[in-house]
């Protein structure tokens, strides 16, 4: 046929081959890059995602460390078996202010990203120092270390200041009355009105989770932790919630 003889001689022409697949490629690329400059802004800002609280921060450093995420993935693909499972799918908003994100590809343990308030505190008490006592198949690691691990906040407002640095909007308030932020959010008793002004309903739209994460008198990693793990997924309500396309 006439038009596979065609083909014939790009086919037998390397240097022919290599300059028409570089512009099929140079094509497709611009296809995908340009409209990309066009945009303001690739993620589309969705009420109730706040910055992360000092203390929630802290315990997503600990996350980090610990590397929960070679387990665990943190974005919910918007397919139908992971959305009965887990809920939601994941908006880019929600995880706009986490430096690195945590979406992951690898699930030994399932996806996190909607987590919060699904389990109580005491669940994950148990579930960090022995996962079997609550799962008995489990196969998470123990991490019960995390609760013998004291932490002031001491460094926590360098932490906030790198983040505001990348473009995270913390304030000059949040930055200066970190520490304070840091200790108040794990003491049900103190004074929390400066983090809940700085964090809370009025300023975002929820109120922040002030308790005694861990369960102990010290304030530990433990209780950083856990304060990350309950407020993941729980920032946008999506009773209220309608994506742009569809407004
Ligand atoms: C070796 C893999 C592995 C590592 C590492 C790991 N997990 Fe898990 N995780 C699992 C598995 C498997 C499950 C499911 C069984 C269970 O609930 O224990 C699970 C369950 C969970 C659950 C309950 C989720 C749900 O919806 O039921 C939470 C929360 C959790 N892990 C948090 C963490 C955190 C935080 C870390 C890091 C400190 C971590 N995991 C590290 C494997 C892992």
């Amino acid at each position: 046929m006439a038009i596979l003889d065609k083909h014939k001689a790009i086919e037998t022409h390397a240097t022919l081959l290599l300059i028409l697949s570089f512009l099929v490629v140079t094509i497709g690329g611009i296809v995908q890059i340009v409209p990309l400059f066009y945009l303001e802004n690739t993620i589309e800002k969705v009420e109730g995602v706040r910055p992360y609280t000092p203390l929630e921060l802290a315990g997503r450093d600990v996350y980090i460390r610990e590397g929960c995420y070679v387990c665990h993935s943190q974005m919910i693909r918007p397919m139908r078996d992971e959305v009965e499972r887990y809920g939601h799918y994941s908006l880019a908003a929600e995880s706009m202010y986490d430096h690195p994100f945590q979406w992951g590809s690898k699930r030994t343990g399932p996806d996190l990203a909607r987590v919060g308030g699904r389990y109580s505190d005491e669940w994950h008490q148990d579930h960090f120092h022995n996962a079997k006592s609550v799962v008995p198949e489990s196969v998470m690691p123990p991490y019960g270390f995390l609760f013998n691990r004291r932490i002031d906040g001491r460094y926590i407002r360098d932490s906030l200041e790198t983040h505001a640095m990348v473009g995270v909007p913390y304030t000059e308030e949040m930055i200066a009355n970190a520490q304070a932020d840091f200790v108040a959010q794990a003491d049900p008793l103190g004074d929390s009105s400066g983090l809940e002004a700085r964090y809370g309903a009025e300023a975002f739209g929820n109120a922040v989770n002030v308790r005694n994460f861990d369960g102990q008198p010290e304030l530990t990693e433990a209780d950083a932790l856990i304060a990350y793990i309950q407020v993941l997924g729980t920032m946008v309500d999506f009773s209220t919630y309608t994506p742009v396309a569809n407004r």
